[in-house]
């Protein structure tokens, strides 16, 4: 998969590249990721990316010109892109929205700055995509979000493909994880985790899932269609706080 994005920082994305598990795509040819200078894209002789906004109003808006210019370059040289936009006002990413996206051969990823993006921009935009209910002074960091989650579901970038059976995966927070000293400053991993009874693990882990899906998160608890195994897992779970087989 080929992921690129244009940005008037693109020495911002060393922070992707430099290290873990992105580096470790890149170098094995998974990923081909390449941070593109919108300067690049311009005409003017002093490279300008922004202008006043028209009507008036705080802050400059960036031009639409080179994001044009940078989307019919690259649609010649690799094919059409999925073009993404991040932008405050979009979607709000989530993982499946990830895992849609991994699916695509070129994904392009246009960082917005200043004030805004000219309003045009949006027509050569397959998706507005925000990275949650704040606002950043430029949408590198949401690019880099955006581009590691997508990364984490291109075949063969997660090593041990169990790995990305981790938070959201099934519409669940992951349980608690333990390691190393058994007990710590008083504080005992479960007795269960060290049983060696993998059924019993299994149980505990699913339990531990969906009980802090619902404390944490109702909201993706509510969403979640239940499977026969969800709903063992809730009578279990009911099972364990009452102790035992009451019926009342
Ligand atoms: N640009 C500025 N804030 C942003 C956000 N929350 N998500 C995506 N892009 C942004």
């Amino acid at each position: 998969m080929r992921i690129s994005v244009v940005t008037i920082f693109p020495e911002m994305f060393e922070a992707l590249t430099c290290c873990g598990v992105f580096k470790r795509a890149k170098e094995e040819g998974l990923i081909q990721f390449d941070a593109y200078n919108l300067r690049n894209f311009t005409t003017d002789r002093h490279r300008t990316t922004d202008a006043y906004p028209f009507g008036g109003g705080p802050g400059m808006v960036m031009r639409p010109e080179p994001f044009f210019r940078f989307v019919d370059w690259y649609t010649e040289r690799f094919g059409k892109p999925y073009v993404i936009l991040t932008t405050p006002q979009g979607e709000v990413f989530h993982n499946e929205l990830a895992m849609e996206l991994s699916k695509k051969e070129n994904l392009v990823i246009l960082c917005g700055r200043y004030e805004g993006v000219d309003e045009r921009v949006t027509t050569i935009v397959d998706k507005e995509i925000s990275i949650g209910d704040y606002v950043l002074s430029g949408g590198e960091l949401a690019a880099m979000v955006i581009a590691e989650a997508v990364s984490r579901f291109v075949p063969g970038v997660m090593g041990d493909e169990e790995s990305l059976k981790d938070s959201f995966y099934n519409g669940l927070l992951d349980h608690p994880s333990y390691t190393r000293p058994a007990v710590y400053k008083g504080m005992a991993v479960p007795e269960v985790l060290r049983s060696g009874d993998h059924e019993r693990i299994e149980m505990y882990r699913k339990m531990e899932s969906m009980k802090r899906t619902i404390l944490r998160r109702p909201d993706l608890f509510m969403k979640k269609e239940l499977t026969e195994e969800d709903k063992r897992v809730i009578v279990e779970l009911v099972r364990s706080l009452v102790g035992g087989e009451s019926r009342d």
